[in-house]
């Protein structure tokens, strides 16, 4: 089966490779609209804003976990796969998402969390008083804490091992996150197989894809890392061929917060795959790393190495999420240098990352914030843009852990800006008051009002994104540069047997990290005269020379789409 080209059922196009050309927008239901009153956002606050989603320019949605669970882990710490958190609403205001959206032409993908449960789940309980019982083997148990001394600790700040002592099965259990939140043995074939329910589950009320949580973690072995073990991998491969067979056209994402030739294994080949897309995690750091250091040398090598992976895989590429600005996948000494530029107050920092929103990490520069949407959508790859990034919301570092980039979406400058009418005491969060982003402010109201403001800025560059396919489906090829500010490449779509005809297009995008103006030359060889055009305005650019150079101007932290025109007598 060819990803790239439609299935025509009756009546319906179903285009396989519709995720490579999608903007997804993440959206965590707790803080996005609160229809009821009791202080938390739900489902049918969110579905009252598909409207707003829709004039942005959203595709698909991902919504982070919205099941049962005490909420010790923003949701993903999961007591019952199945049912909805009551106060986010009902599996019938679930269904009417998925209708209202797909009305829209918009996906929702969903969450799942199946490394691991809530300590709370009934698994766990029943785990633990009955070890013989049929949920005795469903957890990784064991008689020790020494075993796999070599799996790392990943939340470093609330927890110094991976085992904990369980005073009623009096034997250790094994956690990757908190201690309660026990990983599920994927050893057991039962806890395969639940696995595999559950996510059926869901694709059958109809959700176009599943992010899967902590993907690399499901299976440990003696000697290994615990992170994308064979194991893990045929896991993937099964639940990929029963998407395909039983789901086509729905996607898999792996969460691997790895390095790229780790992640790109959760791509799998052609001929065995594994997940349809997977976050570029090595990315993102060394986009904020190339604002700073004002040098997009490491931007350069990293985007290098992303070029071998099969047709059907597409990157998530993001600037933040719910989680920590992760400082995992770069050097120590990046990493300090980091710390000092984006979190030189401990307060910003958690585990080994960055617990801050996109505006209040570029403090609120709005030549910055241009700069990375642009990068953001010109990238190989489809965009995930995270809930009120694209209004500059602003954080709270007063908050513990990640909550400091989950308060409520700030929609007006009424009570609790026009996110809920509860009490403002009641809200699960407080709104947003510093004062940067005060939401008297910083609201969708007041931006939609402003013709100039951020959000009309990045519907724009969205809208400009979705009229080239070169940027979902091109190739992307990484130029050489005079200056090393400057990052500059060619996204190239070649054009055949999509739904975008047989129309050939290459877009140069240029980005100067540059603290002042500078002039580049960029070697376009193979380009000899072809004549650019600014994608946005349309206005022509100097034509590429005989000797393959084309020399540009760039204000300072500015960025260029340029359509690689064809001269007439030029056969690109
Ligand atoms: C999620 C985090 C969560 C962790 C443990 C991650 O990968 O993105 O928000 O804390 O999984 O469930």
């Amino acid at each position: 089966m060819s990803f790239t080209a439609p299935i025509t059922l009756p009546g319906l196009t179903l285009d396989l490779a519709w995720y490579k050309r999608a903007v997804f927008y993440e959206v965590m239901v707790r803080s996005y609209v609160d229809s009821n009153g009791d202080g938390a956002g739900d489902l049918s606050g969110l579905t009252s804003k598909l409207d707003y989603l829709q004039w942005l320019g959203v595709d698909g949605l991902w919504l982070p976990p919205f099941f049962a669970s005490p909420l010790r882990d923003g949701g993903y710490d999961v007591s019952d796969y199945q049912t909805i958190l009551p106060e986010f609403g009902t599996l019938d205001e679930f269904r009417d998402l998925v209708t209202k959206a797909h009305e829209r032409n918009m996906r929702i993908v969903i969450d799942l969390p199946i490394n691991h449960t809530s300590d709370a789940h009934e698994w766990f309980q029943q785990s633990r008083s009955d070890p013989e019982g049929p949920y005795g083997d469903y957890y990784v148990w064991s008689d020790t804490d020494e075993k796999y001394p070599d799996i790392r600790v990943i939340f470093v700040d609330s927890e110094d091992s991976n085992w904990t002592f369980d005073s009623e099965r009096r034997q250790f259990f094994f956690h990757r996150f908190f201690s309660h939140q026990p990983d599920l043995n994927f050893d057991n074939p039962a806890v395969v197989a639940a696995t595999f329910d559950i996510i059926r589950f869901w694709l059958d009320l109809g959700v176009d894809g599943i992010r899967l949580d902590a993907i690399p973690y499901l299976f440990e072995s003696d000697g290994g890392t615990g992170e994308g073990e064979p194991a893990t991998h045929e896991y993937v491969r099964r639940l990929r061929e029963m998407v395909d067979r039983d789901y086509p056209g729905r996607i898999l994402i792996a969460e691997a917060n790895q390095w790229p030739n780790e992640v790109v294994e959760f791509f799998g080949t052609d001929e065995a795959p594994e997940c349809h897309m997977a976050f570029d995690f090595p990315a993102m750091p060394r986009i904020f790393y190339a604002l700073r250091s004002q040098s997009a040398t490491e931007l350069v090598r990293v985007l290098s190495e992303h070029t071998h992976k099969p047709s059907f895989a597409s990157w998530g590429v993001f600037l933040r999420n719910h989680d920590e600005l992760t400082l995992e996948m770069v050097s120590e000494e990046y990493r300090q240098a980091m710390y000092g530029w984006y979190a030189y107050d401990p307060r910003m920092r958690v585990n080994v990352g960055i617990r801050r929103r996109l505006a209040p990490l570029l403090d609120n520069s709005r030549a910055e914030l241009e700069l990375v949407h642009a990068l953001l959508f010109s990238l190989q790859g489809s965009p995930f843009l995270y809930y009120g990034d694209e209004i500059g919301m602003g954080d709270n570092i007063w908050l513990p852990d990640r909550d400091a980039s989950r308060t409520p979406m700030q929609w007006t400058p009424d009570r609790n800006a026009g996110f809920s009418t509860a009490d403002p005491g009641k809200l699960f969060l407080p709104i947003v008051q510093s004062l940067v982003y005060n939401y008297s402010h910083t609201n969708v109201e007041a931006q939609l009002a402003q013709s100039r403001s951020l959000l009309h800025w990045v519907r724009n560059v969205i809208h400009v994104r979705k009229a080239h396919p070169a940027f979902g489906l091109g190739s992307l090829t990484v130029l050489r540069t005079s200056h090393e500010s400057v990052l500059a490449f060619v996204r190239d779509y070649g054009g055949s047997g999509t739904p975008f005809g047989d129309q050939p297009e290459r877009v140069l995008c240029v980005f100067s990290f540059a603290h002042n103006p500078v002039a580049v030359d960029i070697d376009l060889a193979g380009f000899e005269g072809a004549a650019p055009y600014d994608l946005f305005g349309g206005a022509p650019f100097p034509t590429v020379r005989d000797d393959g150079v084309l020399t540009l101007t760039l204000a300072t932290q500015n960025f260029y789409w340029l359509h690689l025109a064809a001269q007439a007598s030029t056969e690109l």
